[in-house]
């Protein structure tokens, strides 16, 4: 804590979701907390952030190289620690935050493979530290009325749940651009971005994940789908191409906070933003299905799909008194480092829950409506990370390292499964998850 009583945050990794944290400190919580230290591996990502908060009117920032994270910690003394890196180095900055004597806050996926996660859940027994990871889906209205439903019993005891998650060729097809398409980077969409959709389940339905089998393949993206299709692949990424015929193309020149985000920032560690989603180099999956049977003997039947023409989800929960059938329909959906404000029309979420009585007519469920990223989940979170009382908060949407570990460990199960063909234990790849059913029993 400062000497003027405010709550120190320092941050590791300033890309696109950055803003998540930071805006919302400078605007919003600035009373009660203060940020001291911003840390990457990118000398003009940190530049451009540095910049960006001068601009709004903020106090300077020091900026500090990913080698000198421990130094950053030493010198700025942060409370805690916001880690906001590519996902494979989630753990690294966690685990060095907790030994240094810092709390923790960390982006979903908590971390990307079962011995990162064991090297986690060893480090907060050793420290006796705090980490959240930051589930902002649980706090969209949406899937809140879902799990307050569902606690109360609307369609009684929950047997068997299908969630059918569409990803469309905009948003989808980024995550073949970026670092998001090498595994062992983010654990590939069975992690990266299932984890937020093994969340919401085992939320919802109050349960410990217990065995997972899966399947997936590369099956649309990738040079050899384009070559078996009788595409021809000129180009390993779009920029400084003619892309005109490309709907796939993503132009970094063109959009000012996508040039000084990561073109400019290129000279610096060549990572290159606009892969071309049909070059070489892919080694995650685009096509997936995962059964999951929970401790409450409850089974999930789970699919992903990069490459739709729409995109959101389908979940439906049958029940002993009946079936709750859950859709979001999301605009064109986001391109990162775009807010919420530039996206407008494209940023639509659009939502509806029909319950159908197991004897009576089907109904309607009313949604709230809420400002914000994330069908206004971001701005609930960041209320309940930045204020010092936040609302109380009934339906259990705050998670910890048990939380966070229950929802990668479906994914990196499942990642397992693909590679062997057999069905995975969860407990084998975690046994610090302990004995618990209930989701809720996990901090
Ligand atoms: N909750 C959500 O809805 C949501 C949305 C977007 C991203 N995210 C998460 O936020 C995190 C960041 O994603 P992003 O979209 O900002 O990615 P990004 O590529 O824009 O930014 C990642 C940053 O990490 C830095 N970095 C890379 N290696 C590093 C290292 N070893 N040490 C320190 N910094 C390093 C990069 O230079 C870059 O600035 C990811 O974990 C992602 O899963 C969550």
């Amino acid at each position: 804590m400062s000497q003027n009583g405010k709550k120190r945050y320092a941050m590791v990794g300033t890309g696109g979701r950055a803003p998540m944290f930071l805006d919302p400190l400078v605007e919003t919580y600035g009373e009660v907390g203060d940020l001291v230290g911003l840390c990457d591996v990118n000398p003009a990502r940190l530049e451009h952030y540095r910049r960006r908060l001068a601009e709004m009117g903020y106090h300077d920032v020091p900026t500090w190289d990913a080698a000198e994270f421990d130094r950053m910690i030493e010198s700025t003394k942060p409370d805690c620690v916001i880690v906001t890196t590519v996902d494979a180095f989630h753990h690294e900055y966690v685990i060095r935050a907790m030994d240094l004597g810092c709390d923790a806050i960390t982006e979903k996926p908590m971390t990307i493979d079962d011995e990162k996660c064991r090297a986690i859940l060893d480090c907060i027994e050793r420290t006796g530290r705090n980490l959240r990871v930051t589930f902002n889906y649980r706090w969209g209205p949406g899937p809140t009325r879902v799990r307050e439903l569902i606690q109360e019993g609307t369609i009684g005891e929950i047997i068997h749940v299908d969630l059918d998650y569409l990803l469309n060729t905009s948003h989808g097809a980024d995550y073949f651009r970026r670092w998001h398409r090498e595994k062992d980077k983010s654990g590939g969409l069975m992690v990266h971005k299932a984890t937020h959709h093994f969340d919401l389940v085992n939320w919802w339905i109050d349960a410990v994940p217990e065995t997972v089998f899966g399947m997936g393949r590369l099956a649309f993206y990738g040079r050899e789908n384009a070559e078996r299709r009788g595409l021809e692949v000129k180009y390993d990424r779009y920029a400084g191409q003619d892309t005109v015929d490309d709907p796939f193309a993503l132009d970094l020149a063109e959009d000012e906070k996508m040039r000084e985000l990561y073109l400019e920032p290129e000279k610096h560690d060549g990572y290159h933003r606009d892969q071309n989603v049909f070059g070489d180099g892919i080694t995650i999956e685009d096509t997936m299905s995962v059964l999951v049977r929970y401790r409450t003997g409850v089974v999930l039947n789970y699919s992903l799909n990069a490459y739709l023409p729409r995109e959101g989800f389908n979940v439906s929960f049958n029940g002993t008194k009946g079936r709750l059938e859950y859709q979001e329909i999301h605009g064109s959906h986001i391109i990162a480092g775009q807010s919420t404000e530039e996206l407008g029309e494209e940023m639509s979420w659009e939502s509806q829950i029909v319950v159908h009585p197991m004897f009576g007519k089907a109904y309607k469920i009313e949604i709230e409506e809420a400002e914000g990223g994330h069908g206004g989940g971001d701005p609930m979170l960041q209320e309940q990370i930045f204020a010092t009382s936040p609302k109380p908060d009934p339906w259990g949407r705050n998670a910890g390292h048990g939380q966070g570990a229950a929802s990668i460990l479906i994914g990196i199960a499942a990642n397992h499964s693909f590679r062997t063909g057999l069905p995975v234990a969860i407990r084998d790849l975690c046994p610090k998850l302990g004995d618990a059913s209930r989701l809720s029993d996990l901090p």
